[in-house]
């Protein structure tokens, strides 16, 4: 088995062909694959019929494995999958259907934000790995937006003035967008905002990107709206069309992202409609800024 990666855009999202996920990886694959995920940032594989073992087994290849928890305020009797399989389904444990104002269906419309994974923990994921076992036909896309061209479209003197800037990530920000704001105690505590760079620099390749999200709420030193208006107009510079590839599912696709150097969002659906997509998690290995301390 040899994998082969055909781009959609010039250096940005492509299509592997040879590679089943059913059957374990050699070396080469798994390299192909990594060098694949540095230069095009979102992989699509298509006709992967995989259990959740196969989908881990898979994952491992990539890293270690972030598990539920933080991301969500699922409580883990409430859990479908186990742990290491993070939950974006709009179902329950009878895998049905979340009524429409279940609160956890509603904080998961986050999802419909452009966000880049687990940029409120204190260190963000670096791959995701989304499998399509039930998607449905109309809506539901994923968009993906390539934050290395938004970075390199900047102007000089905007370049300069975000090298260094620190922001501040929590889902208590993204859904605030949303007019979410009834949390309790417990999970305010658990979303407490962590700091992040504005301007990365990805590891292999050298290239800078934005690392943004909905998740980002405030810059250190800056004032709040300020900051605000600011990353909305960032937010929006990312994610116009010549940066965004839209993946419309199939059953069984399998799409692989790099969050260092992408955002991603889920486009409207009928969600009376079972759409199972479940995702795998890389960690990344370090923290992007230094966090403040606890007192
Ligand atoms: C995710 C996510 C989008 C989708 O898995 O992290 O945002 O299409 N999913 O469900
Ligand atoms: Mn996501």
């Amino acid at each position: 088995m040899t994998v082969s990666i055909r781009p959609f855009h010039p250096g940005f999202a492509g299509e592997v062909s040879g590679c089943d996920m059913t059957q374990p990886l050699s070396r080469e694959d798994v390299a192909a694959i990594d060098a694949g995920m540095d230069t095009y940032a979102v992989l699509v594989f298509h006709d992967q019929r995989i259990t959740d073992e196969q989908q881990l087994a898979f994952t491992r290849n990539f890293g270690t494995l972030e598990v539920s928890g933080i991301g969500n305020i699922t409580k883990p009797h409430e859990y479908r999958l186990k742990p290491e399989m993070i939950d974006v389904s709009n179902l329950d444990r009878e895998h049905k259907p979340l009524p429409l104002d279940d609160r956890r269906r509603m904080f998961n419309l986050g999802n419909r934000l452009w966000h880049s994974d687990s940029s409120f923990r204190a260190i963000p994921a670096k791959y995701s790995l989304l499998s399509g076992r039930i998607v449905v036909d109309k809506g539901g896309n994923t968009e993906f937006a390539d934050m290395r061209a938004a970075y390199d479209a900047l102007d000089t003197e905007t370049k300069a003035e975000i090298e260094d800037l620190i922001c501040e990530h929590s889902l208590i920000y993204s859904r605030g967008l949303l007019g979410f704001t009834e949390l309790s105690e417990e999970e305010r505590a658990k979303f407490k905002p962590v700091r992040q760079r504005l301007v990365r620099r990805h590891p292999v390749t050298g290239r800078k990107s934005l690392f943004l999200a909905s998740h980002a709420g405030g810059i250190i030193g800056w004032h709040m709206p300020e900051a605000r208006a600011f990353l909305r107009d960032l937010i929006d510079h990312a994610t116009q069309p010549q940066f965004v590839h839209v993946h419309k599912w199939r059953q069984f696709d399998f799409v692989m992202w790099d969050n260092r150097q992408t955002m991603h969002r889920v486009r409207r659906f009928d969600e009376t409609l079972v759409r199972d997509v479940r995702r795998t998690t890389v960690a990344g290995d370090a923290p992007t800024a230094e966090q403040v301390q606890a007192a």
